[in-house]
């Protein structure tokens, strides 16, 4: 099969992986453009496999992977893609002993930044950006959760990488670092294409203009947040009772019973779905408990 190299930023077909016999990911389709796609999906989903793929950290069993138009199996095309790239992993080994400032330094140089002035300016700035300029001096192992995650985005920055992977960018991060998190990936220059995921739909729906949602290792859709929501339409319903035929059902702050289901009791009150729903509603019928 040849790829159409020149249409997307990130094109997958036919994409898997195993773990002994847990299909990680299984025949993955997808099309990523530049600005902001989301990979929302619950834990084991797949998504960290399939983004340390598009990072050329791991290799698939099967299928293609085209990133800007280069072949990551390849390894001059590899390297390519790597100059481009800024990855933030799932784990990132931290040198603990290290300062902010001179791990930030250490990946830059690794990132083959030679130049000393332009090296310091850089640091500088991605520590701006991620607001750890006042803790630069700091040592790593003296950081909370949500500044070491802060200087794993900063260190992902450098070198102002045309794709920006980052995998679960949010996590541990508290209600105001992750609008500044949003603010600072909506502020991005040069129109970078970024990949995110999430298990949360709400930073969906804040920061991701398209959404890709993974359950078991497949896709099970992909567009805009709005038609996520919109598959869960006349599928969320409240009623002053339990429905108990609904997949879901919580009693909200207004006391009345939420719903996510196949058929509204009669009765019921449908409403408008969120982004939330309709992922939920598509992990229900997938099976994911
Ligand atoms: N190194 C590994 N060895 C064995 N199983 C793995 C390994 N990495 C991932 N898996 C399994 O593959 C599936 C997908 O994992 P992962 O890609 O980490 O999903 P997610 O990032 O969505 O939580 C899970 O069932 C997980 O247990
Ligand atoms: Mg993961």
């Amino acid at each position: 099969m040849t790829l159409d190299v020149h249409t997307a930023a990130v094109q997958v077909r036919g994409l898997s992986r195993r773990y002994g016999t847990t299909r990680a990911l299984d025949n993955v389709d997808l099309t990523v453009e530049r600005g902001v796609t989301g990979l929302l999906g619950p834990n084991g989903a797949g998504k960290t496999t399939l983004l340390s793929i598009l990072a050329t950290v791991s290799e698939p069993d099967s299928g293609e992977v085209s990133v800007f138009g280069l072949d990551p199996h390849d390894k001059a095309e590899r390297v390519a893609i790597r100059r481009r790239l800024g990855y933030l992993p799932q784990e990132l080994g931290y040198h603990r002993h290290f300062t902010v400032a001179a791990f930030v330094e250490y990946v830059a140089i690794l990132k083959e930044i030679v130049d000393r002035r332009q090296r310091a300016a850089e640091v500088a700035r991605v520590l701006a950006a991620t607001g750890l300029d006042r803790y630069a001096r700091k040592r790593i192992r003296a950081l909370s959760g949500g500044m070491r995650q802060r200087l794993g985005i900063a260190q992902a920055l450098l070198g102002r990488p045309d794709l920006l992977i980052l995998d679960e960018p949010t996590a541990g991060l508290d209600p105001e670092q992750r609008l500044r998190f949003r603010e600072l990936v909506s502020s991005l220059p040069g129109d970078p294409v970024i990949m995110l995921s999430t298990h949360q739909a709400d930073d969906i729906a804040a920061i991701c203009p398209r959404v890709i949602v993974l359950l078991h290792g497949q896709v099970r859709f992909a567009g805009t947040p709005a038609e996520l929501a919109g598959t869960a339409t006349g599928h969320v319903w409240t009623a002053d009772a339990r429905d108990t035929s609904a997949h879901l059902s919580w009693r909200g702050g207004d006391n009345l019973w939420r719903h996510i289901g196949e058929q509204p009791s009669a009765g019921a009150q449908i409403v408008a779905p969120t982004v939330e729903d309709g992922y939920l509603l598509l992990s229900q019928r997938a099976g994911v408990r």
